[in-house]
C-alpha cells in the first residue's frame, strides 16, 4: 500500500504541483489518494457525476469499512498510542487516555451491543450525548456495523431532537442520563423522554451513566454498562460500498425543516484524512485539539474521522471555555502539551474580552499550529490569536467549509502556504472554486464581491438531503446550473486568495452556529399573540452575528413578559442558541407588493445603516419603515 505522506504538500511548490495535478486529472489523482487506504475490494469506477440530477459517485463498487481504517490498521504500528485524550468538564476529575487498542476494543464491544439490539446495516441510529469518549465509541460502532449515525447536538431541545429522529426514522437512540456543562448539569435523558413522546420509530434506547442523576428508565431502555457486560470485544467490520450511507447530520436551511445531509463512506474517508494532514501538517506524537462538539460537522470530520484515520491523538473536551475560569483552554493546552489548537472565532473574541493574565499564566510553548473555523475571523480577533496564543510563531489556518462539503474547502496549509488575516486563502488540493455574478457568469475581477461556487465534484460532497432529493437539487444546484452553490459570498485578491464575505441567503452564523431564520420565525409564530415575525442577523462584537426578531402582535402589548415568552418558545422549539438577542414589537413589516418581507431593509435597520436603506417607495407599506426605525432604540 502506498503511503499518504507521499501526497502531502511539504512546500508551497508541492502544493502548486499537487493542485495542478488534481485539477488536470482528478480521477487519477484521487485514485492515488484512495489507494493509500485499506479496502476490502477495489472500486470499479473512480468518479461518475451529473450536476443536473444531481448525482455524485466516488469509488463505486469499492468495498470498505471506515472503522478498519480508523482503528484496525493502526493496531500494528500504534496500538498503545493515545487515540482519544479526554479532558472532563471538571478539572478535578482525571483526564483519560484511550489508546488505539482500547478504542478498537470498546468500539467492537459496542458494535456487538448494537447487533444484540437488532441494529442492522442501513438502520438509522440517533446519538444525543455529551462530549465524552463513549460518544466517539457510539459513532464508530454504528459505522462498524453499517448503521447510519445521526448525531444531534446535545444543546438541542426535545422538539428539535424529535423532529430529527422522525425525519430519518431512527430505530435506536443512544443518550446519557445527563451532561456536565460548566457549573450546570443538563438533564439529557429527561429531554430525550419528552422527545420520545412524539417518536414512533425508536425501538430501543441505550443510556450512558455520566452524571449519576436520577432518571426514569422505561421498558425498552437499557443502561450502556449493563449491555456491555453481555458482549465480547470481537466484531468483524461490516462490508460497505463506497457509496453506502455513513451518516446523516442535520443543518439548518432557509425553510423551517432541518436538512439531513447525507455523507457516504469512501469519498468522505479519503477527503477528511487528506485535508487533515495537508491543512494541519500533523506529525507523529503531536497532540491535536479541536474544541468543537461532535454534534457538528467540525467534530465529525476533525475530531473523530480525520484524525483517527491518520493515527493522530485527538483531544475531546467535555466542558466550556469559561469554566472554572476563562483560562481553561490555555490550562488544557499546557496540561496536555497541545500542538494543534482548532477553534471558532466566537470563542477567541469572547476570551479576548478578559484580562490577558488568563492567557499569560499558562505555558503555551507546545503550540505549533492554530486553526479557525465556522465563521469569518475579523482582523482584531486574528491578531489577538496570533500574538497572545501563537506568540507570532504559529501559523493560523482559517478553514472555510460546511456541513455539506464534509471537509475543508479553502484554507492555507500550516506553515506551507501563505496566510493572510481574514482570508481563507487557497482552495484545497482537488477543489475548483469560482466566483459568479448574480447572472451566473464566472468573474475574474479582483477584489470584487461575487458568489462562491464550486465547479467540479470532490469526494466528500454530501450526496443528498435525507428523504428529499428535490430539496437538495433546489438548494445547492438550481440557482447556478452546473455548479455547487454553498450560499456564501467571496472575493479574491490580486494573489488569488479567497476571502469569505458572508452568507448570501437567509442563514445566519451566530457564534459559529449555522441558524436558518425561517425555523426561528416558525417557532415565534406559534405564540398565540404573534401575527407574524421576521428574524434577521446583525453584526455582533463577540458572536459575529446576533439575531433580532421583528414581531407583529395580535394585541399590541409591548412588555418584557411577551419578549420572555417568545425567547422561551424559541429555546424550547430549537434550543437556547437560537434565542434572539433583541425582540422588537413592530406595527408591521416592510413588504413587497407580492407580500414578501423585505429583509434587506430590516437588515439595514438592525445594522445601524439607516442612511443607506435605499428606495422604499415600491413597498406595500412604506410608512412602517420609519415607525420601525423610530422604535428601534430598545
Ligand atoms: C457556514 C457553514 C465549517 C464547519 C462548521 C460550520 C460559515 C464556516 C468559515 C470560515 C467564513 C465560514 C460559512 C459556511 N463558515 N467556516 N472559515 N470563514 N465563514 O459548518 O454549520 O455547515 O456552516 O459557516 O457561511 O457556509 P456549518
Amino acid at each position: 500500500m502506498e503511503n499518504i505522506d507521499n501526497y502531502i504538500a511539504k512546500s508551497s511548490k508541492d502544493y502548486n504541483n499537487l493542485y495542478k495535478e488534481s485539477i488536470k486529472n482528478p480521477e487519477s489523482f484521487w485514485e492515488k489518494i484512495a489507494s493509500t487506504f485499506s479496502w476490502k475490494k477495489k472500486w470499479n469506477n473512480v468518479l461518475s457525476y451529473d450536476f443536473n440530477k444531481p448525482e455524485f459517485k466516488w469509488f463505486e463498487g469499492g468495498k470498505l469499512n471506515i472503522t478498519e481504517n480508523c482503528l484496525d490498521r493502526h493496531l500494528i504500528e500504534r496500538a498503545d498510542q493515545t487515540a482519544i485524550l479526554f479532558e472532563p468538564n471538571n478539572p478535578e476529575e482525571e483526564s483519560k487516555k484511550i489508546s488505539y487498542k482500547e478504542l478498537h476494543q470498546k468500539v467492537c464491544e459496542f458494535s456487538n451491543v448494537l447487533k444484540n439490539n437488532k441494529v442492522k446495516k442501513g438502520d438509522r441510529v440517533c446519538i444525543y450525548m455529551p462530549m465524552v469518549p463513549e460518544l466517539t465509541v457510539a459513532v464508530l460502532a454504528c459505522a462498524r456495523v453499517g448503521a447510519v449515525h445521526s448525531v444531534v447536538f446535545a444543546g438541542f431541545s426535545a422538539t428539535a431532537l424529535a423532529a430529527r429522529i422522525n425525519d430519518s426514522q431512527c430505530k435506536m437512540l443512544i443518550t446519557a442520563d445527563g451532561s456536565f456543562r460548566g457549573n450546570k448539569t443538563i438533564a439529557l435523558k429527561e429531554i430525550a423522554d419528552k422527545a420520545l413522546l412524539d417518536c414512533k420509530t425508536i425501538d430501543t434506547t441505550i443510556v450512558l451513566k455520566r452524571t449519576g442523576q436520577k432518571i426514569l428508565m422505561n421498558p425498552n431502555e437499557k443502561w450502556w454498562h449493563d449491555e456491555i457486560l453481555k458482549v465480547d470485544d470481537s466484531c468483524p467490520a461490516t462490508e460497505m460500498d463506497s457509496e453506502d450511507m455513513l451518516f446523516i447530520l442535520y443543518t439548518s436551511g432557509s425553510t423551517g425543516k432541518p436538512k439531513g445531509m447525507v455523507h457516504s463512506c469512501g469519498g468522505y474517508m479519503i477527503y477528511t484524512a487528506y485535508t487533515f494532514l495537508n491543512v494541519f501538517q500533523y506529525k507523529p506524537n503531536d497532540v491535536y485539539w479541536c474544541t468543537a462538539d461532535i454534534g457538528w460537522i467540525t467534530g465529525h470530520s476533525y475530531i473523530v474521522y480525520g484524525p483517527l484515520l491518520c493515527g493522530a491523538t485527538s483531544v475531546m473536551f467535555e466542558g466550556v471555555p469559561s469554566y472554572p475560569n476563562y483560562d481553561r483552554f490555555w490550562n488544557i493546552c499546557e496540561k496536555h502539551k497541545i500542538t494543534h489548537f482548532y477553534t471558532a472565532p466566537t470563542a477567541i473574541r469572547a476570551l479576548a474580552k478578559h484580562p490577558l493574565s488568563f492567557v499569560q499564566n499558562s505555558n503555551l510553548s507546545s503550540l505549533k499550529v492554530l486553526g479557525s473555523v465556522g465563521e469569518p475571523i475579523n482582523e482584531e480577533a486574528w491578531n489577538w490569536y496570533n500574538v497572545n496564543i501563537g506568540k507570532k510563531k504559529c501559523p493560523i489556518v482559517d478553514t472555510w467549509w460546511q456541513t455539506e462539503t464534509g471537509g475543508i474547502m479553502l484554507s492555507s496549509l500550516a506553515g506551507i502556504t501563505d496566510q493572510k488575516p481574514t482570508f481563507a486563502t487557497k482552495p484545497m488540493i482537488g477543489i475548483q472554486p469560482v466566483l459568479l455574478d448574480s447572472s451566473g457568469n464566472e468573474i475574474n475581477e479582483k477584489n470584487k464581491d461575487g458568489i462562491l461556487a464550486i465547479k467540479f465534484p470532490w469526494p466528500s460532497i454530501a450526496r443528498t438531503i435525507y428523504g428529499d432529493h428535490n430539496r437538495y437539487k433546489n438548494v445547492y444546484f438550481s440557482a447556478y446550473p452546473g455548479y455547487y452553490f454553498p450560499g456564501d459570498g467571496a472575493l479574491i485578491d490580486n494573489e488569488n486568495n479567497y476571502r469569505i464575505t458572508g452568507r448570501v441567503d437567509d442563514v445566519v452564523i451566530v457564534s459559529g452556529h449555522n441558524l436558518g431564520t425561517a425555523p426561528i420565525e416558525d417557532a415565534i409564530n406559534q405564540h398565540p399573540n404573534v401575527v407574524e415575525s421576521a428574524v434577521i442577523g446583525y453584526p455582533h462584537e463577540i458572536k459575529g452575528n446576533a439575531l433580532r426578531a421583528f414581531v407583529i402582535l395580535m394585541k399590541p402589548e409591548d412588555n418584557i413578559q411577551i419578549k420572555d415568552e417568545i425567547k422561551a418558545l424559541v429555546s424550547k422549539t430549537i434550543g437556547p442558541i437560537a434565542k434572539p438577542d433583541i425582540i422588537q414589537i413592530v406595527p408591521g413589516l416592510p413588504k413587497t407588493r407580492s407580500g414578501k418581507i423585505m429583509r434587506r431593509i430590516l437588515r439595514k435597520i438592525a445594522s445601524d445603516e439607516i442612511d443607506n436603506i435605499g428606495d422604499v417607495s415600491t413597498l406595500l407599506n412604506p410608512e412602517v419603515v420609519d415607525q420601525i426605525i423610530n422604535d428601534s432604540n430598545i
